[in-house]
């Protein structure tokens, strides 16, 4: 069982919050990649180690592992399939070696905004894409929602003209590589804990990522500054391995997914909020935002969306039609 003190001293530390787990207790460790203050992955991820701790006191025992100090989400999944790590929630940029489906959710503009990607993903069609990756081993129980992704660089960004030619790190992503080179910028993949340095150091010029990830990594400390762009989705899949869930029998797996199902509800409805104070803290910080004029912003439109075309036999034309469906 997981006193309070611990919990709330493993919060406040920032590091794992290493749950005092009781002899008999199935332990459950959540790797994750992320800070937890302020932070929609980071608040869900507690708030479902503080629910399990308590509703499954003497069954299960959760420890929560923020800030990439167990896996990088390049070695997660791996790490999830040799039974050395229970849940993670990688974006759905990180999937790429075991389905293609989640592509829909990485091309730039696709959706207007998170009511529309809400909406997506508990559609059927949504729904249907957590079993995309059972034959590989792999089970995706929930989306959780970061938000819409916003550009910075080293110089000011207001016409996609000004990407030109600059590094931006990117995620893993096929479709993020290309969305980059329709700018005509070379796109460098990199994990998300080296993206801080990499921007100080100028190995990379930019980056795409959300307030919230904008925030809690500095990254505008070492940028010129945000374009509000809103170009593109960074949200979660909140995943397990088939034979982990398998091993639980049915009354543990069913609270277990309960809770989880509560959570996600309660947090995935909070997004708005966590957004906007994310993007007030960099604000507050002394960061720089700007903001783009109509017609800068149907530039940027025009110079990303052909990506589109190039991925349509991944996603289907018919999730793309559903998807551009609910934003009207
Ligand atoms: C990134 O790599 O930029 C993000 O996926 C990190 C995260 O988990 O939000």
């Amino acid at each position: 069982a997981l006193t309070a003190a611990t919990f709330a001293a493993g919060t406040l530390a920032g590091t794992a919050a290493l749950a005092a787990c009781d002899d008999g207790e199935m332990v459950i460790k959540f790797s994750h990649v992320t800070n937890t203050d302020k932070h929609p992955k980071g608040i869900a991820a507690n708030l479902l180690m503080e629910r399990v701790n308590e509703q499954m006191d003497g069954t299960a025992c959760m420890e929560v592992y923020p800030n990439s100090t167990l896996y990088n989400d390049d070695q997660v999944l791996e790490a999830m399939l040799q039974g050395d790590v229970q849940l993670a929630a990688p974006s759905l940029s990180k999937f790429e070696t075991f389905t293609k489906v989640f592509r829909i959710f990485d091309l730039p503009f696709m959706f207007k905004n998170m009511d529309a990607v809400e909406e997506f993903q508990q559609s059927d069609a949504g729904q249907d894409m957590l079993d995309s990756m059972t034959r590989r081993g792999l089970q995706g129980l929930a989306f959780w929602h970061n938000g819409l992704k916003q550009f910075s660089a080293n110089k000011p960004l207001l016409m996609p003209e000004d990407a030109a030619g600059l590094k931006f790190r990117v995620q893993p992503s096929d479709v993020l590589v290309a969305q980059m080179e329709a700018l005509d910028a070379s796109p460098q993949p990199m994990a998300f804990s080296e993206v801080y340095g990499a921007l100080q150091t100028g190995v990379v010029d930019g980056q795409e990522n959300t307030w919230s990830n904008i925030y809690g990594q500095k990254f505008f400390e070492v940028q010129d500054g945000v374009t509000e762009t809103n170009h593109g989705l960074l949200d979660y899949l909140v995943v397990a391995s088939v034979d982990w869930l398998d091993s639980l029998d049915d009354a543990t797996r069913e609270q277990f997914l309960t809770i989880l199902d509560e959570v996600t509800t309660e947090r995935n409805a909070a997004i708005a909020e966590v957004d906007a104070e994310n993007r007030q803290a960099i604000l507050d910080a002394g960061g720089t935002i700007r903001e783009l004029t109509p017609e800068q912003r149907a530039a940027w439109v025009a110079a990303m969306k052909p990506v589109w075309e190039q991925f349509e036999g991944d996603v289907g034309a018919e999730n793309i039609a559903a998807a551009q469906d609910i934003n009207e």
